[in-house]
């Protein structure tokens, strides 16, 4: 059985809950996944835990207000992030708290938590793996744990397992993705005439753009993402500064209408070349690209990846890069690894 606890219960916390509510059954049949969130600890909503597990559908219909979550006996209450991480009967610390890419916290501190106390982790958040991730696999290896971080890079969209796994044994020449959907969005609303400033109010208020849009439109988000793709697929450490960074906020609409003219879409580009002396080049920038490339066709707020392998050529994976049950799902298709390693190892 897995214990989660998970730390943040915001729009992905609850998307992974919904989805576990509505599957869990499922999933015990078909994968012998057993899953039960046994605490929850949000800064803004409250923290519950039972060591037996608590209710989904009860933290759902309480989820803006967990001091509200039903009593029973052995219930607690009030516990924050750390002494969730630290003193639960959790086995697999879920880490949904917000994103800060230039301190990594306070993510940082509960991967350090969880892997300090021999728990596995599971993240969708940006900061920690950008920051810090050779340090945290590190820290996840020496205590023989789980580190889990698919959901950083193309939401539930298997960008990272498609090149760690199914691409093992190839060598990458050079990955170029659409990995920010805000800009794709605004940029895509932009070819169809519409004005940047009503695109950006779009992808707020559809809820694509980060709480401070600026990490979207100026390439930061991107960059994250890049640097996160590096170190966990090229195994090269690289950081944020090491990114060459421009965003989509000095396009106007005659450079727009000037590649249509040329039957070309401009798309925020993140690339990483392998050089043929080994170094790696990674940056983000604006490209306006043939419409006979398949990344061109990419549009709204969908994402997509281009590997270019040594022994497959070009793969390309087209998919969400954000939202709730997509996110959420990301954090499930972590726990099927963590849970499929486990059943292996056992064997
Ligand atoms: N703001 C991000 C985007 C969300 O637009 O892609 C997902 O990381």
């Amino acid at each position: 059985m897995h214990r989660l606890a998970l730390i943040g219960f915001g729009v992905v916390g609850q998307g992974f809950a919904e989805i576990l509510g509505e599957h869990g059954a499922a999933y015990r049949e078909k994968y012998g996944l057993d899953a039960r969130i046994v605490a929850v600890s949000d800064l803004m909503k409250g923290a519950v835990y039972h060591p037996d597990g608590l209710d989904i559908a009860a933290l759902l219909a309480h989820r803006s207000d967990l001091s509200q979550y039903p009593d029973a006996p052995g219930l607690v209450r009030g516990l924050d992030a750390l002494r969730t991480i630290r003193e639960t009967n959790a086995d697999t610390i879920i880490e949904v708290s917000y994103t800060d890419l230039k301190t990594g916290e306070p993510a940082l501190s509960h991967i350090r938590a969880a892997f300090e106390s021999g728990k596995n982790a599971i993240l969708t958040n940006k900061g920690p793996v950008a920051l810090a991730y050779r340090e945290l696999q590190a820290l996840a290896d020496a205590k023989g744990c789980y580190f889990g971080y698919e959901g950083t890079v193309m939401s539930g969209t298997p960008s990272l397992r498609m090149a760690r796994k199914d691409l093992a044994g190839c060598t990458f020449a050079e990955v170029r993705g659409i990995l920010n959907g805000t800009t794709n969005y605004i940029l895509t609303r932009m070819a169809n005439g519409d004005s940047y400033t009503d695109a950006l109010a779009e992808a707020q208020r559809l809820g694509y753009a980060e709480a401070d849009p600026t990490g979207d439109v100026e390439g930061f988000d991107a960059a994250g993402k890049l640097v996160i793709l590096v170190n966990t697929v090229f195994g090269t450490q690289i950081g944020m500064d090491d990114v060459a960074r421009k965003g989509i906020t000095g396009l106007t609409v005659a450079d727009i209408e000037a590649a249509k003219s040329e039957n070309a879409r401009w798309k925020l580009i993140a690339r990483v070349v392998r050089e043929p002396d080994g170094t790696i080049r990674a940056s983000v920038a604006p490209e306006p690209l043939p419409l006979s490339d398949p990344l061109a066709n990419v549009n709204g707020a969908t994402n997509a990846i281009t590997y270019s392998t040594d022994l497959m050529g070009a793969v390309t994976l087209i998919g969400a890069g954000a939202g709730r049950r997509e996110t959420g799902f990301a954090i499930l298709s972590d726990l099927m690894e963590l849970h499929s390693s486990k059943a292996h190892a056992s064997r």
